[in-house]
């Protein structure tokens, strides 16, 4: 017995994982049914990858000098010797689907979204957790800097529509496999010379890609990093006509951004457009959403050669910045009494439910007037009334609980009786 109180105690879930319980969820809820009804009006397709995927395609695709994949990969060998992962980001897997279904012959818009669980083996604190959710968006096979534009204005609408403000938008360009050799050498150099004063970690990362030393978190860090060159001068003429392009699409939509040319984001597939919207008032857990353009992947995954862009914004880092209440949904209350009114309780349940209405029966054996103080708590609309009287008369009654106000009659009219919006 009293050990298993003490495992009892181990029932938490495990760190960096939460519990949405009711009452948060509903939150969830709508802003989950508000980004995808907004991303419908742009066009875009949900497409469901599976949670586990193939170690490899994020070595592959997420890049092996990630912190991501370097570090905070849920891995594991299956039973039958696969390396199989829990996806950390979602932009290899839709990647894959498209080369695994030839999506990109259909002739169909490739634009796609997602909203699910990630998981990365990050030191859990605020805002950063082991299994966290994103809302994720990815386009294909569109070269045109509009389309650039275009998902940095939808990111903006989504965030506005939930009355996020406070929140600043950075884009830069991080430039392609044509132009970026130079810069890192460039980068490398300069790092060289203030090898001593960076952390170990930056260190490993002059070897590895010197542009992840723009991600690092230490100030002394982020500090010399101010004196190091910037992509901007080192950006190929395609580069920057691109990332000019951008910008002209953005003032176009009269949306406001800070070019950033520290701006790298943390993953390996980046080419030409980077962007982030970060949080003003938060410290390091300040990006609400970032994304990019990864013309290369489809091509390295030996797929058609197939550009692409797309952002991930983290849900729960977006939730606490929305202001959504949603409000109790109305329903009915059937309170009854004694055995014949619970089978009648149970059959008007039936019918109400199926005819649209949310309707709660319960069955604890309460008296009367508790099943009455437990509907208010609960906050029913209506209470339905089944007692000995109304069993005998076949007509039951309808109490409205903000007015007070009582109806009688069959179960029919009593439907009828109900507003249009609920039935
Ligand atoms: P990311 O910057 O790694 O990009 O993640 C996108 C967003 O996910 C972050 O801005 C943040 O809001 C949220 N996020 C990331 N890690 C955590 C965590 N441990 N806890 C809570 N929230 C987190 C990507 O994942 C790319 N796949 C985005 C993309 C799509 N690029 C092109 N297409």
């Amino acid at each position: 017995m009293s050990s298993d109180r003490a495992s009892l105690k181990e029932l938490v879930a495990v760190k960096g994982t939460h519990d949405i319980l009711p009452g948060e969820v509903e939150v969830w809820q709508t802003v989950e049914a508000a980004v995808a009804g907004m991303f419908s009006r742009y066009g875009y397709r949900e497409l469901r990858a599976p949670v586990i995927e193939h170690t490899e395609l994020f070595e592959k695709g997420t890049g092996e000098t990630t912190d991501i994949v370097q570090k905070e990969m849920y891995t594991f060998v299956d039973k039958g010797g696969r390396s199989i992962t829990l996806r950390p980001e979602y932009t290899p897997s839709v990647a894959r689907a498209i080369v695994e279904h030839r999506l990109d012959l259909l002739g169909t818009p490739m634009r796609y979204y997602f909203i699910g669980p990630m998981f990365r083996y990050d030191k859990p604190q605020k805002g950063r957790y082991r299994q966290f959710h994103q809302i994720d968006v990815e386009v294909f096979g569109e070269k045109d800097p509009a389309i650039d534009a275009e998902i940095i204005e939808m990111a903006d609408a989504m965030l506005a529509s939930l009355g996020v403000t406070g929140t600043e938008t950075l884009v830069n360009s991080v430039g392609c496999r044509a132009c970026r050799p130079a810069f890192s050498q460039a980068l490398r150099a300069s790092a060289e010379k203030v090898r001593d004063g960076l952390c170990g970690d930056c260190r490993r990362k002059m070897e590895t890609n010197p542009l992840r030393i723009f991600d690092c978190k230490i100030e002394a860090c982020r500090e010399l990093a101010k004196g190091f060159p910037q992509i901007t001068a080192y950006l190929c003429p395609e580069c920057r006509d691109h990332f000019a392009g951008v910008r002209r699409y953005l003032d176009l939509y009269g949306l406001s951004y800070r070019v950033d040319p520290n701006l790298v984001r943390g993953l390996d597939y980046y080419t030409k457009t980077a962007f982030e919207v970060i949080r003003l008032d938060a410290g390091q857990q300040n990006a609400v959403l970032g994304g990019g353009r990864y013309d290369d992947m489809m091509k390295d995954f030996g797929g058609p050669d197939v550009c692409g862009i797309g952002f991930a914004c983290g849900l729960e880092r977006l939730i606490a910045l929305v202001s959504v209440k949603p409000g109790l949904r109305p329903f009915v209350y059937i309170v009854h009494a004694g055995e014949a009114a619970k089978t009648k309780a149970v059959e008007l349940a039936r019918l109400f439910r199926r005819r649209g209405v949310e309707t709660l029966v319960e069955f604890a054996g309460r008296g009367f007037k508790s099943q009455f103080g437990r509907a208010a708590k609960l906050g029913a609309a209506w209470v339905l009334i089944i007692g000995e009287d109304e069993l005998a008369k076949g007509e039951f009654l309808l109490k409205d609980m903000a007015t007070g106000t009582q109806t009688a009659g069959s179960p029919e009219s009593l439907l009828a009786a109900l507003p249009a919006r609920v039935r």
